[in-house]
């Protein structure tokens, strides 16, 4: 197993885990709007390729794709906004691996903060922020049934 920078060869295997991340991370109307009104090989490559503040780290085993996290760099804070472990490679640690070694990529790049929303309903995105040193730094109304809660960690 191992943790690679994204690179343009692996652009059509991340489209593919990026569209079962989103099936599972949004309810259906949000699928629609999430999925529908932005294509994924643009949103990728906006995130990884084009952008040079923009980062993802891929977790490999067996030559295939099992994991990713995006996150961005920006005035000193590196700011994670996709992060996805596949469900069956789930509670084994490796999500916690994927944050760590992103943190200490935007360390390397000079950032002070490290920063990232989390739905308040996402237990286990929170449990492993929290573990990894996150504290909140505010709550977000973002709709009526709809709450993300902003988490930093000085690096
Ligand atoms: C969140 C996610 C990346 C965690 O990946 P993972 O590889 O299972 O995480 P780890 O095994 O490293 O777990 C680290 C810690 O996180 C917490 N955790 C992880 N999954 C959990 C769960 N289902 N319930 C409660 N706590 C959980 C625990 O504290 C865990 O430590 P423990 O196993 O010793 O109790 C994974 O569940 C996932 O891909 N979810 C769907 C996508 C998503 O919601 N992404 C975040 C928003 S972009």
């Amino acid at each position: 197993m191992r943790i690679i920078e994204y690179d343009p060869s692996w652009k059509k295997e991340l489209v593919e885990i990026l569209e079962e991340a989103d099936r599972e991370f949004f309810s259906d109307k949000r699928l629609k709007d999430e999925i529908e009104n932005r294509p994924h090989g643009k949103l990728i490559e906006s995130f990884a390729v084009k952008e040079k503040d923009n980062h993802c780290l891929l977790l490999i085993d067996d030559n295939e794709i099992i994991g990713f996290i995006c996150y961005r760099v920006l005035y000193g804070i590196g700011e994670t906004y996709k992060t996805y472990v596949m469900p069956r490679h789930r509670r084994k640690g490796l999500g916690l691996i994927l944050c760590e070694t992103a943190l200490g990529n935007m360390r390397g790049r000079g950032c002070r903060i490290a920063r990232c929303e989390v739905d308040i309903e996402n237990s286990a995105m929170l449990k492993l922020k929290f573990r990894q040193g996150y504290y909140i730094k505010e709550c977000q109304e973002e709709s009526m049934d709809h709450q993300w809660i902003r988490l930093e960690k000085v690096l």
